[in-house]
């Protein structure tokens, strides 16, 4: 057990919005990480750190975890939260939404089509903005995940996380997250859909400085010996539904079922970020067992991103 952070004050991260992974140092990263096991074990003591303050979320796409685990964080930490959806500047300029929201609120969480709306929010507005996933990265996500593997596995422990599947927004952010603590990354995907290449090779600059090691293949079976925790996310992403049938081709031998599971470490953790969709990128078998960590990535949203409003706000 690390030792207690509270009640000391919460350093500010330097950055003014959280909208790419790197918008946190290292050093930041592995605080918050400290203060999400901190709050999780203490909330109690975090919860008049946001009183006054407020989060709008701004969602053009559906959400269960992000939306309920950032209201009850702002919540719980004795701020208020209010709630949108539908397109950001449908209706009128964003840079006009984001100079109202901002003069309501302490905080933008912004889920988006595409990065660019979120960093377009983040140029206009006076408080800082939050991505709360947008078609490159899933940031909030890839702290609630590696939390969870270091719950597991040890802040110490070298881990390989194997990715198989998609090289979508959840892939970016947990690569980079990832190889930047030190954890070996392997990706299996199919031929053509591979991450993004200026993420890859932003991701090997990490991996350089970290130690760890970057894999990334068309064969599972490479992507999975030795690792520690097997992940995997849906095969067609929100606002992907258009190519859901060749997508569904294409993945079929990527599916995480009992066999591909089996090709892992024998105590391998299974991950999802959720929503799983069942007997495509992953059995229920799989998702059923227990070295599935679904629900624990799921309740350290909640955690983790309670961590890093306290680190922007408090
Ligand atoms: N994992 C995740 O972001 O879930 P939601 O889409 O339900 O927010
Ligand atoms: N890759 C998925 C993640 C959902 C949480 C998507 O973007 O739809």
């Amino acid at each position: 057990m690390p030792p207690r952070l509270a009640p000391n004050p919460v350093p500010k991260i330097g950055a003014s919005d959280f909208l790419r992974d790197l918008d946190l140092t290292n050093e930041e990263l592995v605080y918050l990480l400290e203060l999400a096991d901190d709050v999780k074990q203490f909330p109690r003591e975090y919860e008049r750190a946001l009183a006054g303050k407020s989060v709008a979320l701004l969602f053009e796409k559906p959400s269960l975890r992000t939306r309920l685990t950032f209201e009850l964080a702002a919540k719980q930490l004795g701020g208020d939260s209010v709630f949108t959806e539908g397109p950001i500047g449908g209706r009128e300029p964003l840079k006009d939404v984001a100079r109202n929201v901002d003069r309501w609120v302490s905080s933008i969480v912004a889920r988006v089509f595409s990065q660019d709306t979120a960093e377009e929010l983040a140029r206009w507005s006076s408080v800082p903005v939050i991505n709360a996933l947008s078609d490159l990265y899933h940031p909030c996500q890839a702290l609630a995940d590696v939390q969870t593997i270091r719950e597991r596995f040890g802040a110490r422990e070298k881990v390989k996380l194997a990715f198989i599947g998609d090289g979508n927004n959840v892939a970016h952010s947990l690569m980079i997250t990832a190889v930047r603590l030190g954890m070996d990354f392997a990706l299996g995907c199919p031929q053509g859909f591979l991450p993004n290449p200026e993420i890859v090779a932003q991701t090997e600059g990490l991996a350089a400085v970290s130690g760890a090691a970057l894999q990334i293949t068309h064969q599972p079976a490479e992507a999975l010996a030795g690792a520690h925790a097997v992940y995997t996310d849906v095969w067609t992403s929100m606002g992907q539904e258009r190519e859901a049938a060749r997508r569904k081709r294409a993945f079929q031998p990527f599916q995480v079922n009992d066999t591909l599971f089996a090709l892992a470490r024998p105590d391998a953790i299974f991950m999802h970020c959720l929503p799983a969709r069942r007997g495509e990128e992953v059995t229920d078998p799989v998702m059923e067992s227990e070295r599935s960590a679904v629900f624990d990535q799921a309740e350290n949203r909640l955690h983790a991103q309670k961590a890093l409003l306290l680190m922007m706000l408090a």
